[in-house]
This record gives structure tokens, sequence and C-alpha cells, in this order.
């Protein structure tokens, strides 16, 4: 079992928004995915209740349940646990880095942002762990200067996960409803995005963890976007 853990100190980021489509993205794509919610707020307890069904289930977890849980998830054949934490940077948290193979650290493209990532960088690195940060809430113009100079920064402090995301409606939409993007418009560029990240990620993991998604090849192909490395500084 894979575990992804969404990660940073900054609210308010997108970590639940991109943990429950990314999440979604890895079941169509043929994985057996759980979430587990460590985060207080419990957004995404909520956003499986309005999901209504158990084929992406979400357990609410406190940091003392975290490794059982995790043993449940290993032993019932789970091969995607995806972890959603607080936008603080708390033992929780620290629990749920401690616990996944890769740390995804979302950052929107501002100062206040930046900053903070890099913090969480440090934190993830100084407990041996790999982290990749992912910029969301982009305007739509890509090439903007603020996204751009986003692109650098964080490729200089490290790792960049493809693609960017754009701020659009379908994540609001998709949150809202308890779906993922890919399912509240399939053929719409959210959906899209998604299918690539799903295949980013499975690029970063250790080869023949995951069966690769069909979008894996069309990413290749479709775009130049920056392929991630894992952070080692
Ligand atoms: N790519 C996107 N496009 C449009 N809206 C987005 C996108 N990503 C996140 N949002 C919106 O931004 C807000 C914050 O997102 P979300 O709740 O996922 O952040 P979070 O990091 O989980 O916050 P917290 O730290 O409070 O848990 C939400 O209203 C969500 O719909
Ligand atoms: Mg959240």
């Amino acid at each position: 079992m894979h575990v992804l853990a969404f990660v940073t100190q900054k609210g308010g980021t997108g970590k639940s928004t991109i943990a429950s489509s990314l999440a979604v993205a890895a079941y169509e794509a043929g994985e057996r995915v759980a979430i587990l919610d460590m985060d207080p707020q419990q957004s995404l307890t909520t956003w499986s209740e309005k999901r209504g069904r158990g084929d992406v289930p979400v357990q609410a977890v406190s940091l003392d349940e975290l490794d059982v849980m995790l043993d449940i998830l290993r032993s019932a054949g789970v091969t995607l646990c995806v972890i959603d934490t607080e936008g603080t940077a708390s033992d929780t948290a620290v629990a749920a880095m401690q616990a996944a193979d890769l740390c995804i650290i979302p950052v929107r493209p501002n100062a206040f942002d930046l900053w903070a990532s890099d913090v969480t960088r440090r934190k993830v690195r100084s407990l041996g762990k790999d982290a990749v940060f992912l910029l969301n809430q982009c305007p739509p113009l890509q090439q903007g200067p603020r996204v751009q100079a986003g692109v650098q920064a964080l490729e200089a402090a490290g790792a960049l996960l493809s693609p960017v995301i754009v701020s659009r409606v379908d994540y609001q939409d998709a949150g809202r409803s308890g779906a993922g993007v890919t399912e509240v418009n399939r053929s719409g560029l959210a959906a899209e995005e998604m299918r690539k990240l799903w295949a980013s990620v499975v690029r970063q993991a250790p080869a023949g963890t995951f069966a690769t998604p069909p979008a894996a090849q069309d990413h290749e192909t479709v775009t130049t976007e920056t392929e991630a490395t894992l952070i080692s500084a």
C-alpha cells in the first residue's frame, strides 16, 4: 500500500480538494483507495457523506488510531491510502508525514504560501521523508508572471509535481457534491489535470506499485510541463 499525505501548515491551499479528486482519479484508474481524514474540520468525512457510497471510503482517524488503521487498510488490500491533514504544524500532521511514502504540499502562487511551504518541506525532509510541491489555484493564464515565479521558486526549492492546477469551478462543484472532478465533468480541463496528476504520482512511486493508468501515456505525449523529481535537499 502506497501512502500519500497532503500536508502544509498553511490553511486553504487545497489539500482536501485535491486529495479527494486525486483519490477518485486513482480509483478510476483501477486502484483500491481509502482516505484517512486527520483534520478535526472533517472536510472529507463530510465529502464522503455527500458522496453516499463506499467506493472511495473515508475514515476519520486521530493521531493514536493512525497506525492501527493503516494496518487494517493494508490487510484489506487497499493499494492507495490518501491522508488529509489540518492546515497547521501539528503532531497529527507530523504523524501523517511519518506514515507517508510521499508528502504532497499544495501551494498557491503567492509569497505567503511559498514561504510557508518551505517550512513544511524542511519538516518533511527532517523526518527523512520525500516531499513534492503542487501548485494549486493558479489563474487560468499559466504563463502569467505570478505563476511563472511560483514555478521557478518551487523548482529551485526541490520538486514540483505536474501539472500546475488551475483555479476552476469544477473543483468547487466536486467538493460540494462529494465527487471528484473526473466525475462532475469527465471531459473537462480539471478532469484532465487530475488524471495527469495521478499519472505523475504513479511515476514517482517505485516501479510496479500501481497499475499504469491510460492517462500516463497521454501525458507523455501532450505535456511539456515540469516532471517532478523527489526533493533530496
Ligand atoms: N483548483 C481549485 N480551483 C478552484 N477552487 C479551489 C481549487 N482548489 C481549492 N479550491 C477551493 O479553495 C478552498 C480551500 O480548499 P480546501 O478546503 O481544499 O483547502 P485545505 O488546504 O484543505 O484547507 P484547510 O487547511 O482549511 O483544511 C475551497 O473553497 C476549495 O473549493
Ligand atoms: Mg482541508
